[in-house]
């Protein structure tokens, strides 16, 4: 058995995050680790909030409050926030713990006795206006690369290519608007990239098998010739650096970020007895280490946090694939949190059932390009694939064994030709989805599942039960069995994407979900519930949405 490793991208604390954060790391890792759970594999799916650097430091200051208590009560929400669409990490971590910190100055200590590590002088953005230097998002200005005149001085958010502040044109402070930067002298520790090369080349050429959105962008970064990176900032908020001379700094946002990930495996293991953090970040190839991320987020996890584990020359496990993803926009322009512009993860809540929001998200998943949600489009897809597919599948079936048999599966035999024939079609369609979860193809696999529906939903209006009842009752009977055994069978390969909809059906049928089974060979999975057991009829699972309605709901901007 192999074991999964499942990380998400792990999520600013600066604020509710938008649908395509969810799109683009947190639910495909969520669907990927629930689908390897139901095939038996051992999981941990770990993620937290990303807490240091400018991002929570600016976001506290126009919060009004320390920068300690902003993060500790952002994390609280999106914590909640992911319960209730589902999320089902392991562990939901912050970088700012304990874990981290020590794990982090651990790792640092390493590659500095390694060599890894030198001093430089550095000319870093400085406004005398608001009496401080400003690191990364602290100054913005024109991207020189692609001309976006609100580049953040990290990273353009429109090209994204990571700068250095100097490059900017028209620089401006973040906290005041003043213009009067100046470029003043400070120490900074550098991590040795370049160092690297050779090895991280080596590494990601024998990476076949990672989607060619990551391979492409690492190669670039890697044909472009690494350079040298700033570990260190001139801020309060962080990791301090524990070395002579840098007291007053902390490390970089992006490099104690990822250690991020092995610090919540540690806090995951401390939290009950039993649990070994080893035997998942030290452990050899039955471990498969899967990270889930948007392509911005490439560069760190391909080249320099796997430079950062390599050179720390700790025995800890570099990852297996990363699954990248496009951005998801929103009616036709960017989501934007600064911007407030999108649908955010609380309002999506107040709006729909959380499993509409991940249903037509995976089902349109940014996989090989970048994909528009459109109200249009999101009410259309989930009016056809829930309310009418699947919602309509579950009434249909459940119904008729309430009113004609009582709310008791009917003895229906083993069936006939065209319970054998939906049988193996339902099997050549369960190899496809097991192969297409298995290759991290999410619209493939949702494609699937809804392929998997209709089937369900034709040999009903085949078989014609309610047709059938008058002329032929043990036909009745038999058909009726094997369309309870469909519901099961729709709500096992629709777990991974709507699970509250799938517990709420499985529970109908008395089955329990603490382990949720992958329905591998159909023909048993037909019989699986006996004759004789009481169902329950669920409440309407996903009635129509309006168009109209939804439109009127989301339209206008997240109030600041
Ligand atoms: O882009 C982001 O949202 C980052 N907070 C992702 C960090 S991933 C990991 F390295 F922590
Ligand atoms: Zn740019």
């Amino acid at each position: 058995m192999t074991k999964f490793l499942i990380t998400s991208a792990l999520p600013y604390v600066n604020g509710v995050k938008h649908l395509g954060n969810l799109a683009g790391s947190l639910l495909p890792a969520d669907i990927h680790a629930r689908f390897r759970r139901q095939t038996g594999h051992d999981v941990l799916f770990l993620c937290g909030t990303d807490e240091h650097g400018t991002p929570a430091e600016l976001a506290a200051a126009a919060a009004s409050l320390p920068v300690a208590d902003y993060c500790a009560r952002q994390h609280m929400i999106q914590a909640e926030i992911y319960r209730r669409f589902g999320l089902s990490f392991d562990h939901f971590s912050r970088t700012s713990g304990a874990a981290n910190h020590r794990l982090t100055q651990e790792i640092f200590a390493r590659l500095d006795a390694a060599g890894y590590i030198e001093e430089r002088t550095l000319r870093q953005a400085y406004s005398p206006t608001d009496r401080r230097f400003l690191p990364d998002r602290y100054v913005i200005g024109t991207c020189p690369h692609c001309g976006h005149p609100a580049a953040r001085g990290d990273q353009c958010e429109s090209c994204t290519r990571l700068i250095d502040p100097h490059e900017l044109s028209e620089p401006r402070s973040a906290i005041s608007g003043a213009r009067d930067i100046e470029f003043r002298e400070t120490r900074h520790l550098f991590l040795k990239l370049a160092a690297f090369e050779g090895r991280l080349r080596c590494w990601i050429d024998a990476r076949h098998d990672w989607p060619p959105l990551v391979q492409s962008i690492a190669r670039k970064w890697l044909d472009e010739g690494l350079r040298d990176r700033c570990i260190t900032r001139d801020l309060t908020w962080g990791v301090p650096v524990p070395k002579t001379g840098f007291a007053d700094k902390v490390f970089y946002v992006w490099f104690d970020a990822p250690i991020g990930y092995i610090a919540a495996g540690v806090e995951w293991a401390e939290q009950a007895p039993g649990r070994d953090w080893r035997a998942w970040w030290q452990g050899g190839d039955e471990v498969r280490y899967l990270q889930f991320l948007a392509k911005d987020n490439v560069p760190f996890h391909a080249v320099s946090f796997p430079a950062t584990l390599l050179g720390s020359g700790l025995p800890l496990k570099r990852v297996d694939i990363i699954k990248g993803f496009n951005w998801l926009t929103f009616e036709g322009g960017k989501f934007s949190t600064s911007e407030g512009r999108g649908i955010f993860t609380d309002r999506a809540l107040e709006l729909l059932p959380a499993d509409t929001w991940r249903w037509w998200l995976a089902a349109n998943a940014p996989e090989g390009d970048d994909v528009d949600f459109t109200v249009e489009r999101f009410v259309d897809g989930i009016n056809k694939d829930l309310a009418d597919t699947f919602g309509n599948l579950v009434n249909r079936c459940l119904s008729f064994v309430a009113n004609r048999f009582d709310g008791k599966v009917p003895d229906g035999g083993a069936g006939g030709a065209s319970e054998r024939d939906l049988a193996a079609a339902l099997d050549r369609h369960l190899a496809h989805l097991r192969a297409h979860h298995e290759a991290l193809a999410f619209r493939k696999a949702a494609d699937e599942v809804r392929s998997i529906w209709k089937l369900a939903n034709a040999y009903l209006a085949h078989a014609a039960p309610w047709s059938a009842i008058k002329q032929d009752p043990p036909r009745a009977a038999a058909i009726a069995r094997t369309g309870i055994n469909l519901v099961r069978l729709a709500a096992l390969v629709g777990w991974p994407f709507i699970p509250f909809a799938a517990a709420e059906v499985l529970q109908c049928l008395g089955d329990g979900i603490d382990r949720v089974a992958w329905p591998d060979r159909a023909r048993e999975d037909l019989c699986a519930i006996p004759a004789g057991r009481p169902i329950k009829l669920p409440p309407p699972l996903f009635p129509k949405i309006s168009r109209e309605a939804l439109a009127a709901n989301v339209a206008g901007r997240r109030p600041a």
